[in-house]
C-alpha cells in the first residue's frame, strides 16, 4: 500500500512539475521577474500576436528551415512547438518556455530575439510580453 501511494505521488509530482512554472524555477527562471499579464480580453492569434512576432521573430522562424525547427508564423505552428518541444502551454503563460525567451530569464542562450543580432532585432517590451501573456493564460487561440 505505501509503495502504492509513493509511486502515485512520484507520478503527480512529475506530472506538475513538467513544464510548469515549478519546473521554470526549478532552471533557474525568477518568475518574480516576469513583465505582468495584459488585462487586454480576447487576445487572439492573428489580430494581436502574429502582427508582434512578424516585427521581431519571423525573419528566423518561418519558412522551409525555421531556427530550433520552430515556425511562428502560424497558429499550429506555435503550438507544435520546436526542436525542445512544446514553446507554449496554454493557460499557463509563467510556465510557457516562449514566455521566457522574450523575457530573458533563465538560460541565456535562450534568450529571443537573440541579443546583437546582425538584423538590428530589438527586444520585446514589457507591454508586448504582456500581451503574449495574456494571450497564453485566455488559452492561445
Ligand atoms: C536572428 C534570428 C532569430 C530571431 C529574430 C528570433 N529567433 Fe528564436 N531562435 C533563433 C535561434 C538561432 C534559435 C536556436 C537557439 C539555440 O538552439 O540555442 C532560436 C530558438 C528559439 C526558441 C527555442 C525553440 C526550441 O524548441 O528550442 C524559441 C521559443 C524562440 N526561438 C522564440 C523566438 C521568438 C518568440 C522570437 C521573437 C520575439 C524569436 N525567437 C526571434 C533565432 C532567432
Amino acid at each position: 500500500m505505501t509503495r502504492i501511494i509513493l509511486i502515485a505521488c512520484v507520478s503527480v509530482s512529475f506530472a506538475l512539475g513538467h513544464g510548469s512554472a515549478q519546473a521554470a524555477e526549478k532552471k533557474g527562471v525568477d518568475l518574480s521577474k516576469l513583465p505582468p499579464t495584459s488585462d487586454k480580453i480576447g487576445v487572439t492569434y492573428a489580430t494581436d500576436i502574429k502582427p508582434m512576432l512578424e516585427k521581431s521573430c519571423l525573419r528566423c522562424h518561418d519558412g522551409v528551415k525555421p531556427k530550433a525547427k520552430l515556425r511562428l508564423d502560424s497558429l499550429e505552428g506555435v503550438l507544435k512547438g520546436g526542436e525542445d518541444g512544446k514553446v507554449i502551454l496554454a493557460g499557463d503563460s509563467a510556465g510557457s518556455m516562449l514566455v521566457h525567451s522574450v523575457a530573458h530569464l533563465g538560460n541565456a542562450d535562450g534568450y529571443m530575439p537573440p541579443p546583437r543580432n546582425k538584423a538590428g532585432i530589438q527586444p520585446l517590451t514589457k507591454e508586448q510580453i504582456g500581451l503574449i501573456r495574456a494571450w497564453i493564460d485566455q488559452g492561445a487561440k
